[in-house]
């Protein structure tokens, strides 16, 4: 099935190789656009709600104008997936403050520019998930909440690209990033989860890092399965004692870490709180998919 990308200057989803954006355009010049991932789960949104709130929380902190409301959003973004023809699909939303003078000034940029790409959905197989990855605790750190505000997902995305790199580099699958103060803060596209002696936690947000919307869902569906959960602050040495670890992502949904640098977590299998979890999850979105969920 085929990829469209909805683009805002053409009002339509058009085939990937008509889909074109100015070089003026400050999203690719500076990075300077907001963005989110999600996905769909039978031809309805998962939390396009939660996710459009944070697109605007990320946009204000950059004082940047969506100029597009979450109606128009939703639409462009359903006709989007409509055209590429998957009931399932991956769907990036992006809004850039647009093209304008080649100057860093943002008052000199134009209108924004809105764009969806929706493409079909590819989530690791139930062999994959057993296997879990391997993440390895990198050296490049989150930055400061004074710099580039890592609870603000924009599209500059160097700081984990560098992270990844290094991960890859040493034949890990994935890299977990650590706060200026050495404090586990999140994957490199990801949420951190651990259980340690037996209690489920998750790095606490005033560590550094973007609020996901899969961190949120896996805490309250832990609640609601009475695993008592905590956000707290998780030092390197906890992570690497601890029984399970698993990341979470809008499109990989609970994904476990079976190795972390060079050394097996727990059984080196899917842990039982983590199994629970990732089932509970797979029945939400299948919930979601029937109607029944919030989208
Ligand atoms: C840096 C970072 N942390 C966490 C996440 C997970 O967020 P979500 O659960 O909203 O997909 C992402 C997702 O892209 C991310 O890029």
């Amino acid at each position: 099935m085929p990829t469209k990308v909805y683009l805002s200057s053409a009002g339509r989803p058009v085939d990937p190789e008509d889909a074109k954006i100015s070089v003026f355009d400050r999203g690719f010049l500076y990075g300077d656009s907001v963005y989110e991932t999600l996905r769909t789960a039978g031809g309805r949104f998962v939390e396009m709600g939660r996710h459009l709130a944070r697109l605007r929380r990320s946009a204000e902190g950059l004082g940047l104008e969506i100029g597009f409301d979450d109606e128009a959003i939703r639409a462009a973004a359903g006709e989007t997936c409509a055209a590429s023809g998957e009931v399932d699909c991956y769907v990036r939303v992006i809004v850039t403050r647009g093209a304008g003078e080649l100057a860093l000034d943002p008052r000199q940029a134009g209108a924004p520019l809105l764009v969806i790409i929706a493409k079909a959905l590819r989530v690791p197989s139930a062999a994959e998930y057993e296997r879990g990855i391997a993440a390895m605790i990198v050296d490049v750190r989150k930055v400061s909440r004074r710099s580039l505000d890592p609870t603000l997902k924009t599209g500059n995305y160097l700081n984990s690209i560098q992270a990844l790199r290094q991960a890859t580099g040493a034949a890990a699958d994935d890299a977990i990033m650590l706060s200026l103060d050495g404090a586990v803060a999140e994957g490199a596209t990801s949420n951190v989860f651990v259980v340690a002696q037996g209690r489920l936690r998750t790095p606490c947000l005033q560590t550094g890092l973007l609020s996901g919307i899969t961190r949120t869902t896996v805490l309250e569906l832990a609640a609601e399965l009475g695993i008592a959960a905590e956000e707290a602050t998780i030092w390197p040495e906890e992570a690497r004692a601890a029984e399970e670890v698993f990341l979470s992502s809008s499109v990989r949904g609970l994904m476990p870490v079976t190795r972390l640098d060079g050394v097996v977590v727990g059984d080196g299998g899917m842990g039982p709180i983590t199994r629970r979890l990732h089932e509970r999850y797979a029945a939400y979105v299948a919930a979601i998919a029937a109607g029944r969920g919030r989208a």
